[in-house]
This record gives C-alpha cells, structure tokens and sequence, in this order.
C-alpha cells in the first residue's frame, strides 16, 4: 500500500528528499530474487545511462537494495556513479567469461544501498570471446542467479546496439525499461526495439515483459516533443510512464561530477522527475508481481 508523499531522508547527503514512503513490500519488489530491469534502445544517446544511474539511485533513497550492471564498454554507468577507471579492478567481463562471481566483482558506491558491477576495458572484447562459449546468451543471467537475496533490484546499463552483450542483458531480465527521446525517428527505432524484446520472448526468455516506455530529454515548448509524445502514447498506451524526464542541464552536468544528479542537485527539475519515475516503476512492479 502506498502511503502519502513524505519527506524522506536521501542516503548519504543529509538532504531531505520528496520521495514516497512505502512499506516493505513496495519499496522491496521481492523478498527472494532480485528483479532484474534492463534499460535499453539500441539508439545512441537517448538517455539509457541516466535513466539506469538516476532511476537506481532514486530507488536506493526509498529503501531498496540496488545493483547496477554496467554492460556498456563505454563505462559511463561507472564514470557517472563515480567508480573511476582506476577503482575498475573487475566488473561485468569478468562475469560474463566466468572469472569472477557477482560478489567478486560487484563494489559499493557513494549511494548507500547501491552497488556496481563496472565496465572494465576488457568488455569490449567481450563480444568476440563469447561467441565460441557454452550458453553464451545466457551467461549473465547464471551469473546473477548467485546474487540471490542482497538486492531488490537489478538495472543493467546497455550500449546502443542489439549485439551479444545487449542479448545477454535481456535474457537476463526479468523486464525491460525504454528511455526514448522525442525526436523524428523515435517510433520507427521503438517498433524495432520491441520485435526484438518479441523474438526474444518466444525464442530466449519467455518471461521478458516491457516494464515500460519513458520519454526523456522533453522539451514541452518543442512542437516535435509533444507530437511525437503523443504518437508514442497513442501506439503503446499505458506502457508509456506519466512521468517524462525534462531535458535539464543540471542531469547532463551531473556525470562529470562522479555524482547521480540526484545527489547534485536533488532539488532541479531532472531529479525530482526520475523520483516520481521510480515512484511508477515500483508501483507497476507491485501492481504486477505481489
Ligand atoms: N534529461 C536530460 N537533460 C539534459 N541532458 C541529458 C538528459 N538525459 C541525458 N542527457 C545527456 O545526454 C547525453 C546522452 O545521455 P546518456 O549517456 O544517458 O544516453 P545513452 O542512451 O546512455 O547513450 P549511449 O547510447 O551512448 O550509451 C549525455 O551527455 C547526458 O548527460
Ligand atoms: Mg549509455
């Protein structure tokens, strides 16, 4: 049950943020297995990191116990939660080629009740080494049945592309997040992205839901945003999140900072958008799976 909005302690910065107390049940989505959300779209720059770093760290600041996955070699869910490439000792390539257990390769944030599985340089050539290894689709997903109960939640980070990596990432998963820009080709990318979660389901993992589609970088003075808003909320309905994240300078200054913009400036638009989207997220995973 939801209670009313409250001010509630953001970990680790003394700020008091607006962030909606829940009981046990809500702000944890299971009790025994993580759940397991990718935030994917295999187009560039469309806010896939941000949502990934900001959405878990607003789910962390209500209690839930958060593992981020970076499953991108760009690395900028590590560089953006402030594990520079010098704290990278293991990370997702060692648990994809076997050589390293969650636990092993898994380090503390800033945030407390988040964690992180880096992107290490070797990950790039992750892709070409698995292709002759046993169940290589499904290396993530054994890898993170040993993660058991240490968190509520899983996000994984993907790279713009629907290659093995990303494959992995969604065999994994348990459910896929979409950020989507509104911009010209967005519908046509998004019909894609979903045959691909289709196949996906029929062929690799039949339990793969679409969590849900969330608009970012909005600009609601652009007539391209709010047209393309509407056709994205005409084709997929109630999968598409009320909540729209505002393009806002103060997320993109964020990461240069190490910091999630929550922890940067709690109070900015940006913030208090990707608030309300984990308030939705865990509300669609109680709704769903209690
Ligand atoms: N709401 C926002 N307001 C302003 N800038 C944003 C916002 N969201 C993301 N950005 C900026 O847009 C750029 C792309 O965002 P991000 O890295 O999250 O996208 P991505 O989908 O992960 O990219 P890639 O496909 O390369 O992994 C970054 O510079 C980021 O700081
Ligand atoms: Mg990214």
């Amino acid at each position: 049950m939801i209670s009313s909005v409250s001010e509630t302690t953001l970990p680790g910065t003394g700020a008091p943020a607006a962030v909606e107390a829940s009981d046990d049940g809500l702000a944890r989505a299971s009790a025994r297995r993580p759940r397991v959300l990718i935030i994917a779209n295999q187009k560039g720059g469309v806010g896939k990191t941000t949502t990934a770093i900001n959405l878990a760290t607003a789910l962390a600041a209500v209690g839930s116990r958060v593992l981020v996955v970076d499953l991108d070699p760009q690395g900028n869910a590590s560089t953006g939660l402030g594990v520079g490439h010098n704290r990278r000792e293991r990370g997702t390539y060692d648990l994809l080629i076997g050589r390293a257990s969650v636990h092993e390769a898994t380090q503390h944030t800033d945030v407390p009740n988040l964690d992180l599985v880096p992107s290490t340089v070797d990950l790039a050539g992750a892709e070409l080494e698995l292709i002759d290894m046993d169940r290589r689709e499904y290396r993530l997903r054994d890898a993170l049945t040993t993660v058991a109960s240490d968190y509520d939640y899983v996000l994984v980070d993907s790279p713009p592309s629907l290659n093995l990596l990303t494959l992995n990432g969604l065999v994994a998963a348990d459910a896929v997040l979409v950020p989507l820009q509104c911009e010209f080709f967005a519908l046509e990318g998004l019909t894609h992205l979903l045959r691909t979660i289709d196949r996906i389901k029929r062929n690799l993992n039949p339990s793969l839901d679409l969590q849900g589609v969330v608009l970012t970088m909005a600009d609601g003075r652009n007539n391209l945003t709010n047209m393309v808003a509407a056709d994205v909320r005409g084709f997929l309905g109630e999968k598409v999140y009320n909540t729209v994240i505002p393009r806002n300078v103060r997320v993109s200054e964020a990461p240069s900072h190490g910091k999630p913009v929550l922890l940067y400036d709690l109070r900015c638009p940006g913030s208090q958008a990707y608030i309300q989207l984990a308030r939705e997220v865990i509300r669609r995973e109680a709704e769903n799976h209690e």
